[in-house]
């Protein structure tokens, strides 16, 4: 059975990244959903709670699996077995540092080929931290991200308006 693993920081996950797993989905025998650490961000939602939405809007997709990881995507690409990574990319100006991850993957671990899929033309403009700036000053975030976790950023913002 190939695996393959598509990480992320999904914080929160869009519909542009759902659309990437669906695809993905239709592509492998099994995808894992990782959720990982990118040391250039500051996260809104833990690893956890970051998990814990993609599995509640990927409850479909049969063979989709959803799981976090505190450590390097290689680590656990070597523990799994797993031998693809698939990333989706937006436009050009994703490609230098898409590419810049995968020659570094393979670098680490030439076992696994990274792939890329092109985001859809509708959802190419997305990304998690514009939805997370426009739900931070209350505009509609309803055609970025699936409907079921629009209550999660919602109260996470009310939460840091607390603080
Ligand atoms: O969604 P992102 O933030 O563009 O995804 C980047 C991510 C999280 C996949 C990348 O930062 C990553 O793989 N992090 C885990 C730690 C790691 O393996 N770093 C080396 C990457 S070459």
């Amino acid at each position: 059975m190939q695996i393959a693993v598509c990480p992320g920081s999904f914080d929160p996950i869009t519909l542009g990244h759902l659309d990437i797993i669906r695809r993905a989905s239709e592509l492998f025998d099994h995808v894992v959903v990782l959720v990982v650490q990118n040391a250039g961000k500051t996260p809104m939602f833990s690893l956890e709670e970051r998990a814990e939405l993609i599995k509640r809007v990927t409850g479909d997709f049969k063979n989709v699996e959803v799981d976090c990881f505190h450590g390097l995507l290689v680590d656990y690409m070597k523990e799994r077995g797993a031998s693809v990574i698939v990333k989706g990319l937006r436009a050009m100006s994703d490609f230098e540092y898409e590419f810049q991850m995968a020659l570094t993957n393979r670098q680490l671990y030439p076992e696994a080929e990274t792939v890329f899929l092109t985001s859809s033309v509708e959802r190419m403009y997305l990304s998690s931290s514009l939805v997370k700036q426009i739900a931070q000053f209350g505009g509609d975030i309803s055609a970025l991200v699936p409907a079921q976790i629009i209550p999660d950023i919602l109260s996470k913002n009310r939460k840091d308006d607390d603080k």
